[in-house]
């Protein structure tokens, strides 16, 4: 037996953020991050939306990027004294999250963090509010999963809440939200959506619901991500709808051990002045998983579909698993991220001198490499790396070394 989950209703295409106006309801919080929903006049308009509704509206915002236990308190607080039947996130993969886990602390006032993380374990929600998702970055999918990554700074690592109580009961993914999105966020959210949907198709939880969506997806970023970031807006709004699709598939099929590693890279090296950006630590890591799991033959044999399903060409399972990792890499040269930690900079951009540097890698590897087995992502990867593999993995995408093991 297998479930299959959705929001109960998702409106596309351009315009939709109108729809704000069909929910019904007393008073709707907004969750947004720092100020571009702001700038865009997007949080206005959600606003204006909401009064013709009927609604009484608060906003909280100021939520960051990769957001903290702390924040997640902040707003719930912040609801338990406003009280709303309607909770509207609006924003990148971030306030979405951040505000997911809101809702969880304002339904049940004194559940903990760590009661929080244990997957699937999330009490039945919905007796105080309803949750409506509105993405304005084309990758995490969040308006459509389980999922809410929320980081534990004191600890330096990002946990996953997995539950489909936490499954938005609205999602609305309106493109044009997406047109003002910076390329580097085009490119870092697009090759995160490209990793949901191969890492659904490979996944051991993988279904007959799920890979339709996760293959139609790979074509679509395939098709439109590079060309949306080149600036093609109608590639852009093409691109805000395969992400949303690979979504509904990895919620279902789960995701597998790049995300594991990426979970918990991103924020190791905060102390060094940056984080690993989410999307980009997938796409450096997606080709390393990939061989390492293709010595599983049923994901080998998958990776051989999804290939053939991209036109790679090739004449064997082994020439298309090798070609398809090179048109992934191909494409992260396209979109300026670079392969490797030891040349990602700061900023994010590929530079001979990244910024974590290589003893403070090696030094943090095994508890990085552990933490990284334990992740709730770990559990459904198509082949189990023992310690010593994860750490010879993790070392090979910090040096951009072939995976021979
Ligand atoms: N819940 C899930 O299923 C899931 C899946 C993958 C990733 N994640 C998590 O999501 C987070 C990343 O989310 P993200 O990649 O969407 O980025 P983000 O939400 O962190 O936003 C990044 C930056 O982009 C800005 N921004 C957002 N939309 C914009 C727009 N349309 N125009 C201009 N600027 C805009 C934001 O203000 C912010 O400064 C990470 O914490 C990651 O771990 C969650
Ligand atoms: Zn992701």
């Amino acid at each position: 037996m297998a479930r299959f989950t959705l929001p109960r209703d998702l409106y596309h295409g351009k315009g939709a953020l109108e729809q704000l106006k069909s929910l019904e309801g007393k008073k709707a919080m907004i969750c947004v991050g720092g100020s571009s929903m702001q700038k865009f006049g997007f949080l206005d308009r959600a606003e204006q939306y909401l009064k013709e509704a009927g609604m009484e509206v608060e906003v909280f915002s100021g939520i960051e990027s990769d957001p903290s236990v702390e924040t997640v308190m902040k707003g719930a607080e912040a609801m338990l004294k406003f009280q709303p039947d309607w909770i509207i996130a609006m924003g990148g993969g971030s306030p979405i999250d951040a505000a997911k886990a809101m809702w969880i602390k304002y339904e049940y006032p004194d559940i903990t963090f760590e009661e929080m993380c244990k997957v699937f374990g999330i009490p039945k929600l919905r007796r105080k509010a309803h949750f409506c998702a509105i993405p304005s970055t084309s990758g995490t999918a969040t308006e459509v999963t389980a999922f809410s990554i929320i980081t534990d700074y004191n600890k330096g690592i990002k946990y996953p809440i997995a539950d489909f109580e936490i499954t938005p009961d609205v999602a609305i993914v309106d493109p044009d939200l997406a047109e003002t999105m910076p390329k580097k966020l085009v490119a870092h959210t697009g090759m995160d959506a490209m990793t949901h949907a191969i890492e659904a198709y490979v996944s051991t939880a993988n279904c007959n619901y799920t890979d339709p969506l996760a293959i139609f997806a790979i074509r679509m970023i395939q098709s439109d991500l590079v060309d949306s970031y080149n600036g093609d807006m109608s590639k852009r709004a093409a691109m805000h709808d395969a992400q949303c699709l690979a979504g509904m598939a990895f919620s279902n099929a789960l995701l597998g051990i790049v995300h594991s590693m990426a979970h918990k890279t991103g924020a190791a090296f905060a102390d060094y002045g940056a984080h690993i950006i989410h999307g980009a630590a997938n796409a450096m890591y997606l080709p390393k998983v990939i061989a390492f799991n293709a010595k599983d033959e049923t994901a080998a044999k998958r990776y051989a579909v999804i290939a053939d399903e991209m036109k790679l060409g090739g004449n064997s399972v082994e020439e298309k698993i090798r070609l398809l990792i090179n048109y992934l890499r191909g494409m992260n040269d396209k979109l300026n991220i670079p392969h490797c930690i030891k040349n990602y900079g700061a900023d994010s951009y590929p530079t001979e001198n990244g910024f974590v540097p290589e003893n403070v890698f090696l030094e943090r590897l095994p508890e990085i490499a552990k933490n990284a087995i334990g992740d709730a992502c770990t559990g459904s990867n198509p082949r189990q790396p023992s310690q010593e593999e994860m750490e010879k993995l993790l070392k090979c995408c910090y040096y951009d070394e072939e995976v021979d093991f």
